[in-house]
């Protein structure tokens, strides 16, 4: 069976500046958390760095030249606030705002609409060494950041977002200290989530004062999390990572109010107006979705809740997460029910990495990623079809990247990255999304 996607949806490829410029001392960038952090011994596997990642800081025509092949209509990049500010405040560096602007106008030429995403997790480290987002003054340097950003490139960029999944950069970050900087603790989270959603509050603010015509939002990450068994203890502990990772960031910024049970912790930190900054309406509603996964009790935990690995026999990516796509069908549902009502929606990532493997005749048929894209994209229309008003979807990601605490070893791309020659490779994977992203109607399986 193939169906449409209705008319104007716009197909999207994401990416993120740590994860594919390189040139991280080039033309006065600062160091990042992350510069840092992936420098320290046995923090990302095989001690690998963003050093060099895509050298998309060089390589940028050629990765656009494979955008205008794929064929998107939106390009989703984040710019990297120590390329902008090295100090991470005070007076620009012209020749990051400059690289931005020259790669903004490429793009755009191409005709392809360019999105924004302010922050994706590299933050200045000269702003870490001030507290990072324990601290409540770098919320208004983020707003300062912004809105030197927007006065840049806003008279072109339409599309803006302030974070991408700061419960991840907070969780990950600051409770489990597993990403950048690197910190493990429980109050240290709760600070950093609070100054984050300050930060999306002043930076919001600071975008619209720079100018009225633009579109802001957040994107979050929802991953459905659901108790490993009946006990009581798991129960809880499911209910305190739904609050923490799904509703820490939505639910101050869309209802002015933090999720039980972490709103009673929250209180300590809350001064008094800080709700009136911080829920802002959004022009649309964006999230990431990769998977699902249940919790267990765990003591360990700085909130006590771990999750637990898929049962054997499931469905994984290279990730170990699990394929399911009717968990992506209910978010979407519930979203708009809980949060967007009649705002746009749009999926800012999705994807999976896969151990790809070049075939002698140099394709590389990766079509458990095909097979990834379209059972997800089948239930993107399928909520859709349940009446939410799904606008876009961006696939995660256009390149092979720098994934994080996994290094390169964890590939997402739909085009393939040798990292060793830096040169690059169609997948299976970009034709088919390519077809689809001109028109072709998805056939179910
Ligand atoms: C998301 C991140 C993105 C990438 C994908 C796989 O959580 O936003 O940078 O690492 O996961």
């Amino acid at each position: 069976m193939a169906e449409s996607f209705p008319d104007g949806f716009v197909w999207g490829a994401s990416t993120a500046a740590y994860q594919i410029e390189g040139a991280v001392k080039e033309d006065g960038r600062g160091p990042s958390i992350w510069d840092t952090f992936s420098h320290l011994p046995d923090k990302v596997s095989g001690g690998e760095t963003g050093d060099i990642a895509c050298d998309h800081y060089h390589r940028w025509p050629e990765d656009l030249a494979l955008m205008r092949e794929l064929g998107i209509g939106a390009y989703r990049l984040s710019t990297a606030w120590p390329r902008i500010l090295p100090e991470g405040r005070g007076r620009p560096n012209p020749k990051g705002l400059e690289f931005y602007d020259r790669l903004i106008d490429a793009v755009m030429a191409e005709g392809i609409e360019p999105w924004i995403c302010l922050y994706h997790w590299d933050l200045p480290q000269a702003l870490e060494d001030r507290g990072g987002w324990q601290n409540r003054d770098v919320a208004s340097w983020f707003a300062e950041y912004s809105a030197m950003t927007v006065r840049r490139l806003g008279d072109r960029v339409k599309y803006w977002a302030t974070f991408n999944e700061p419960n991840a950069a907070a969780v990950l970050g600051y409770a489990e200290g597993v990403h950048a900087p690197g910190i493990r603790g429980r109050t240290t989270a709760l600070a950093a989530i609070h100054v984050m959603n300050l930060a999306h509050g002043l930076g919001v603010e600071a975008v619209r004062s720079e100018r009225a015509d633009l579109r802001i939002g957040n994107i979050y990450n929802f991953h459905p999390r659901e108790p490993a068994s009946e006990h009581e203890q798991d129960e809880r502990a499911a209910v305190m990572l739904d609050a923490l990772w799904n509703r820490s960031f939505p639910d101050p910024q869309t209802r002015g109010s933090y999720p039980e049970p972490l709103a009673a912790e929250m209180e300590a930190l809350v001064q008094p107006g800080d709700f009136d900054i911080i829920k802002q309406r959004p022009d649309y509603f964006a999230f990431n979705h990769y998977t699902r996964s249940s919790t267990r009790h765990d003591p360990d935990h700085p909130f006590e809740a771990g999750t637990v690995p898929p049962a054997p026999g499931r469905p994984v990516t290279d990730m170990g997460w699990e394929i399911a796509p009717e968990a992506l069908r209910a978010v979407l549902v519930e979203v708009k029910e809980r949060y967007s009502g009649n705002l746009p929606v749009y999926i800012l990532e999705n994807g999976a990495a896969f151990p790809d493997r070049i075939d002698e005749d140099g394709r590389i048929r990766d079509e458990p990623r095909i097979a990834y894209l379209r059972d997800y994209l089948a239930a993107v229309l399928d909520a859709i079809a349940a009446g939410v008003p799904v606008r876009g979807y961006f696939v995660w990601s256009l390149l092979d990247n720098f994934e994080w605490r996994f290094g390169y070893g964890k590939r997402f791309g739909l085009v393939h990255v040798d990292f060793a020659t830096l040169e690059r490779r169609l997948k299976d994977s970009f034709h088919f999304y390519g077809e689809l992203a001109r028109g072709a109607p998805l056939e179910r399986e």
